[in-house]
Order: structure tokens, then C-alpha cells, then sequence
């Protein structure tokens, strides 16, 4: 392979994901990664950075658990891959049950996948089956969120309500769908510590949409609990409970999409848990198994699994699947991530830095351009005012003066996003928010 260091025609040929790839080509100074490990990347250069966003919100045991590189090495020595159509490998049966153990009662079943977009697509044609084996076909639309992301399918953008995601692709959006408002009012709830008291009667929106399609037209309304990718939007105090109870009395599912925050980073299993509101599908990703190897699934109640066993017993019953649902190394990585989880009490470390992180963060209020600071147990973002006619430049300029510092943020708009690993120390966590408070005091 050579140098870590691409030479031009290396950075020309890379297509980079959600990149400024433009800028990225000249300006990738301490933006090389060549080694992780624990809470810390270090650059090409040599440089250490604390990686305030467990990677993308992944990585929350730190980088190169030794317990999960074991595990996944091991692994390469039995089975490196097993079909996932007509054939079954003993660990992956194992995992699901382990999982559906984690997840909130009445849970049965897991259905795995490689990223959250493709959990969140494969929720969506759960919906659609269900009522149809119900005898509710016309129970076709789906009901989103403004600002939401459920990654980059065609379903999650048709859900998604982030606007630059959705425009290009208008044309092939998934027709029938419609989205809840989102619930982020700076005149209510800016600074708020937690859950903003403001903002449960928004729920009732969906009531509205509900009046205007008629509940036998919708199949499932899907939510992050907490919006993250959107810079983390905290759920008004009683929100979630009401959207369940319209879901409910409605018979229209609800589905938490818990890709970033499921296994741990609320302190709990998974949000839900947290939140007190039990889903009719939980999606998951990125945390199940560290980072480690692309992994993904649907966690659905039961009886939404027994409802779609019909046909002859010798047929195929859902149309769906991936090459590599359930990999083996995606799966051995998965049994020592939670291992880990069980054993070296995770969730109540995540809970002891919830105030540190709080407290941490919303020291920023003051420093200039600081516009909203929130947080939802181990996440946190700080939102700047943008600069006039150049929405985005004032995070990126505050990102680069903190990579100076020694700390890998994520910017999305003018908004700094913090999802430390688990496995962070308080101290490491208040020198990640004093380096924040530097950089946007060097980046003006
Ligand atoms: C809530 C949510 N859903 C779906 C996705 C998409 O996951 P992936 O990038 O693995 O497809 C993300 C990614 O950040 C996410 O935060």
C-alpha cells in the first residue's frame, strides 16, 4: 500500500462521502488519520486528536477495543463469511437473541443489515408488509420528521427532512409522505439544559396529518428520538409519549430510529429505554458492534414477525435481505461489543459524564457567535450564528482551529457536534469543550 500520506492522483481518484471534496483536496492538512486507538486518532503528521464524535457516533468503547480485535481475528480463523439466503450460522441466531434481550419488552425479532440506511429502508417494507398481510393495504404512507435524517436510501430521504439531502433526488422521493414539524424553537428552549420543557403539543401535529390522510392510508410514523445528524434536537419533555399514544390509538406503527442512539450513548440500551416509550421497530447501526464492521438492523416486535410468517411453510415470507446480513465478522464483533456492555458497566459510566459533559458544554454560553448550546445525555452540539451569506464557513473555520488543538469535532451547518467516546474521562471531556471555546474564540 505504500505511504498513509495519497499522492494527487490518489486524492483525485477517491469520490469522498458527504465531503467538500474540493476544499478536502487542497486544505487536508491534520485531516489524514493513519492510527486509533482509545478515546484518540492520530494523524499522518503524527498529530493526536481526541475524537469527540466516537467517529460518526460510533465508536463509543474507544478504537481497537482489545476485546473486539480479539474477537474479530479470531473470528478469521473459523468462518469468514456464510450465506445469509437458505443458510444459518449459529452466532448470528445467538446475537439476535442477545439483542432482542436488550431491547424493551415485547420485542421478538431481529433483522440485520449493513448501515443504518439500509435498517431504516428495511423497517419501511416491514411496514408495508405487515398491513398488507393484515388485510390493510391501503396503508401506504409514511409520516417523517422536518430536520430528521434516516440516512441516504431512497425511503430515509424520503422520511429525512434535511433539505440538501432531499433536493437533487426530488424527483424519485417516495410519493405519500408526509413529515411532523420538527421541534426546535431557539425562542423556547434555547441554552436548555436536557429536555426543553417546551414543545410536547407539537405532537399533535401528527394528529392533524392524520385528519387530513385518514389513519387507513398511513403505515408507520418514524423518528430519532433524539435528532443527531441535525445537530443534535433533544425531544420536548412528553413528545415522544404523545406521538406513541396517536400511533396507538391509530393503529399506525411507530418506529425509533436509534442508529446513533442505541447500545449506550443515552446510558441505556437504547433510547426508548431511556425515554420511557416503547417503539413498535427499533433501527440500529454503527454502535452494535463499535464501529468495527459495517452492521445494521431492525429490532420488531413479535407479533409483527408471526404476522408476516403466512404462506406455505416452505416459502420464502419476506422479500428482502442483504449478501451480507449478519457477516461473521460484523456478528463476532457485535458478541464482544456487547460483552463489553455487560461487563464493564458502560451505561453507568455514560451516566456519570452526562453532568460533566452538561456542565462542560454549557460553559460555552457567552463565547461570541454562540447562539444555542444543548444536550441529550452523551451528546451535545453548539450552534453558532453563520456568517452572513456563508452558511457553514464559521463551523469549519472552528473546526480547523480545534484540530490545531488537538480534537476532532463534527460541523454540520454552523453546528458542533459532541458524542464522546464512553470511555472518555471527565477531564478529557472538559478539555474537549475548553479546546472548543478557544477555537471559536481563535476563529472569530
Ligand atoms: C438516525 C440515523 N439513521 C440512519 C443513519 C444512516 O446510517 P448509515 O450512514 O450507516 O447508512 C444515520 C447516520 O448517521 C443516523 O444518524
Amino acid at each position: 500500500m505504500g505511504s498513509l500520506e495519497p499522492n494527487d492522483r490518489e486524492l483525485a481518484a477517491y469520490w469522498m462521502p458527504f465531503t467538500h471534496n474540493r476544499y478536502f483536496k487542497q486544505h487536508h492538512s491534520r485531516r489524514m488519520l493513519a492510527k486509533a486507538e482509545g478515546a484518540y486518532y492520530w494523524t499522518t503528521e503524527g498529530e493526536k486528536l481526541f475524537d469527540a464524535l466516537s467517529g460518526l457516533w460510533c465508536c463509543g468503547l474507544g478504537h481497537r477495543h482489545p476485546k473486539i480485535v480479539e474477537a474479530v481475528k479470531q473470528q478469521l480463523d473459523s468462518v469468514d463469511y456464510s450465506p445469509a439466503f437458505q443458510m444459518g450460522y449459529g452466532p448470528t441466531f445467538k446475537l439476535a437473541e442477545r439483542i432482542v434481550g436488550m431491547a424493551p419488552a415485547g420485542m421478538g425479532q431481529v433483522f440485520f443489515v449493513n448501515s443504518g440506511s439500509e435498517a431504516v429502508d428495511t423497517s419501511m417494507k416491514m411496514a408495508l408488509a405487515y398491513h398488507r398481510t393484515k388485510g390493510e393495504a391501503s396503508r401506504t404512507r409514511f409520516i417523517g420528521r422536518e430536520r430528521g435524517y434516516h440516512g441516504v436510501g431512497f425511503g430515509g430521504i424520503s422520511v429525512g427532512g434535511m433539505v440538501a439531502n432531499r433536493k437533487m433526488y426530488a424527483s424519485a422521493m417516495l410519493t405519500g409522505v408526509d413529515h411532523l414539524p420538527h421541534t426546535y424553537n431557539p425562542k423556547e428552549m434555547a441554552f436548555t439544559k436536557g429536555e426543553p420543557t417546551w414543545g410536547a403539543h407539537l405532537a399533535n401535529e401528527l394528529e392533524r396529518l392524520i385528519a387530513l390522510h385518514d389513519a387507513s392510508t398511513i403505515a408507520a410514523v418514524i423518528v430519532e428520538p433524539m435528532q443527531g445528524s441535525t445537530g443534535v434536537i433533544v425531544p420536548p419533555k412528553g413528545y415522544l409519549e404523545r406521538l406513541r399514544e396517536i400511533c396507538t390509538k391509530n393503529g399506525i406503527l411507530l418506529i425509533f430510529d436509534e442508529v446513533i442512539t442505541g447500545f449506550g450513548r443515552m446510558g441505556t440500551h437504547f433510547a426508548a429505554q431511556h425515554f420511557g416509550v416503547t417503539p413498535d421497530m427499533i433501527t440500529f447501526a454503527k454502535g452494535v458492534n463499535n464501529g468495527t464492521v459495517p452492521m445494521g438492523g431492525v429490532i420488531a416486535r413479535k407479533d409483527l414477525y408471526d404476522t408476516l410468517m403466512t404462506g406455505p411453510e416452505h416459502a420464502v415470507e419476506f422479500f428482502h435481505g442483504y449478501t451480507y446480513s449478519g457477516h461473521p465478522l460484523a456478528v463476532a464483533a457485535a458478541h464482544a461489543t456487547l460483552d463489553i456492555l455487560a461487563t464493564e458497566g458502560i451505561n453507568e459510566r455514560v451516566k456519570s459524564l452526562v453532568p460533566v459533559l452538561e456542565d462542560a458544554a454549557h460553559s460555552l454560553k457567552g463565547e461570541p457567535n454562540v447562539i444555542d448550546i444543548r444536550n441529550c445525555q452523551l451528546a451535545a452540539a453548539v450552534e453558532l450564528a453563520p456568517i452572513e451569506g456563508k452558511p457553514g464557513l464559521r463551523a469549519l473555520k472552528v473546526f480547523e482551529e480545534a484540530l490545531k488543538r488537538g480534537v476532532l469535532f463534527r460541523f454540520t451547518g454552523d453546528i458542533l457536534a459532541m458524542g464522546p467516546p464512553f470511555i472518555s474521562t471527565p477531564d478529557e471531556l472538559r478539555r474537549m469543550t475548553e479546546v472548543l471555546r478557544e477555537s471559536i474564540r481563535a476563529a472569530g
